[in-house]
């Protein structure tokens, strides 16, 4: 510890940047690491999902308000699920096999970006058996109700049915520990 301030590790790099680019990487930060990683996942398609990567948005999730949607696009949602996921994500989206749970990790997956772009997923690339075969409406209520199930309650507002629309809000706030995969 005696020498920690001439040799503390986390100095050394920063030398090497100019204070403006210091300055856009601390602004940029979240930005860059988009950057970054959407070519990490896009790169190599022989290790791509059949249906296309999930792709992220570079944009953050933190200022945007909380989503809302109302009780009946959840229900209808429901229905959507049953009869287009439920055969692989489960009846109560616990997952089987490789169809990973809708509840619980996919918060943690999908909360850091804007909620459009896991509609723009859900819209592209699934189901996966016919990806992309759902209405804009059945996506935005199928989302509803995975937000219902991953703990969010309902509201006045029905959740809005396009990309862009969806883009300006986030998932809100949930408490994960309180979820088990499937369970509520
Ligand atoms: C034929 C089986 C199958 C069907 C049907 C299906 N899925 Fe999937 N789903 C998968 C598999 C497998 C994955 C994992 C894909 C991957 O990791 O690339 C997945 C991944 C997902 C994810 C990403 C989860 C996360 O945490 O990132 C979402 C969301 C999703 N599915 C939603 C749906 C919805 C909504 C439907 C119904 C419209 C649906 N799936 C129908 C098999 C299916």
């Amino acid at each position: 510890m005696k020498n920690a301030s001439k040799t503390h590790p986390a100095t050394a790099p920063l030398t090497m940047l100019t204070r403006g680019a210091l300055t856009a990487r601390l602004v940029g930060g979240a930005f860059v690491a988009a950057l970054l990683l959407a070519p990490a996942l896009t790169s190599s398609p022989a290790h791509a999902a059949p249906h296309g990567p999930r792709v992220k948005s570079s944009t953050s999730a933190a200022n945007l308000p909380p989503a809302s949607y109302t009780a009946e696009q959840a229900q209808r949602g429901a229905e959507s699920y049953k009869e287009a996921c439920a055969v692989c994500h489960g009846p109560a989206l616990a997952g089987a096999f490789d169809a990973p749970s809708l509840t619980g990790r996919l918060v943690a997956n999908w909360s850091d970006g804007p909620l459009g772009d896991l509609f723009t997923y859900m819209s592209g690339a699934m189901p996966l058996s016919s990806p992309g075969a759902l209405s804009a409406e059945e996506n935005a209520d199928i989302l509803a109700f995975i937000l219902h199930e991953n703990g969010v309650a309902a509201g006045k507002t029905p959740l809005p049915t396009t990309a862009a629309a969806l883009g300006k809000v986030r998932f809100p706030k949930v408490d994960v520990q309180k979820l088990t995969p499937g369970g509520k």
